[in-house]
């Protein structure tokens, strides 16, 4: 486990964070009453946030399984990863192919006091956790590199991270500093929010979340596209997650916009 040294110290209970709002709306018990508050607020507005974050976990677990058992994909990165939530990425792609390494990113102090969870996989494979921020990718490959041979393909998971990025934040940059440094053979896999679906609760969670001082960005279909420029995108492309080769009928889409591409 590699990191800044933040510790459970570091928490602060004060203010809501995205990571103890998701353990929340999963139905976790790492999060404080101020999560809990926040999310509470948000479902009552948009009774499909819950919903919504089921979902982005299955679509997690499908494209996951679908890029270590069809694509053969044996390395992972996952940037922000969140708090562990059974199954965890090493999990799927382990079952699928017990020799893959994983390396987990993300830079909330209560993630990385939780990431022991994340540590447990195969004998064959390999798990490692890099406490940093996905606006500084530089530091991610180097320290992923120890773990990670990038001379071969690696899936670059960005699932549910993008919307606390702004684009004046360094969104398109980090993506394309990371998917520059895979081989050919590599997949991005993103989720990301949207207001296409359902604008006026998404506009009202995102005020919601501002006056917690956590900054949210809802894109277009559009705009999600341009993180997957010079990528093949897998079908059925960019769509609500609750879409993405669903393993049974959907009943509409939630409010995140997901796809999966393969470099060529
Ligand atoms: C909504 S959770 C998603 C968790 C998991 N990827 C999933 O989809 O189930 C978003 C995670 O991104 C992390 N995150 C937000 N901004 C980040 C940043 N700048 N650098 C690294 N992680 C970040 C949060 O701490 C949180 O754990």
């Amino acid at each position: 486990m590699t990191g800044t040294g933040a510790d459970i110290q570091d928490i602060d209970t004060t203010r809501p964070h995205p990571a103890r709002v998701y353990d929340w709306f999963l139905g976790g018990k790492d999060n404080y009453p101020v999560d809990e508050r926040l999310g509470r607020q948000i479902a009552a507005i948009d009774g499909g946030a819950p919903k919504a974050a089921r979902a982005n976990r299955a679509f997690m677990r499908r494209t996951t399984r679908a890029l270590a058992a069809e694509a053969g994909i044996r390395q992972f990165l996952d940037i922000g990863t969140g708090i562990p939530t059974e199954p965890n990425l090493h999990q799927i792609a382990q079952s699928a192919a017990p020799d893959a390494r994983v390396v987990y990113v993300d830079n909330d102090p209560i993630v990385l006091a939780h990431a022991n969870a994340l540590l447990r996989g195969t004998p064959e494979g390999v798990t490692e956790y890099v406490q940093a921020d996905a606006r500084d990718p530089r530091t991610i490959l180097e320290q992923a590199a120890r773990v990670l041979d990038f001379g071969r393909p690696v899936a670059l998971s960005l699932i549910a991270l993008l919307h606390f990025v702004a684009d004046e934040d360094g969104a398109h940059e980090l993506v394309t500093t990371l998917v520059e440094a895979l081989a050919p053979g590599s997949a991005l896999v993103l989720s990301t929010m949207t207001a296409d679906f359902e604008p006026e609760n998404v506009h009202k969670g995102i005020a919601m979340y501002a006056a917690g001082r956590v900054t949210l960005v809802a894109r277009s279909h559009a705009e999600v596209g341009t993180f997957f420029t010079g990528l093949d995108l897998i079908e059925p492309g960019i769509v609500s997650v609750a879409d993405w080769r669903p393993e049974s009928p959907s009943d509409g889409p939630v409010s995140l916009y997901g796809g999966a591409a393969l470099k060529p």
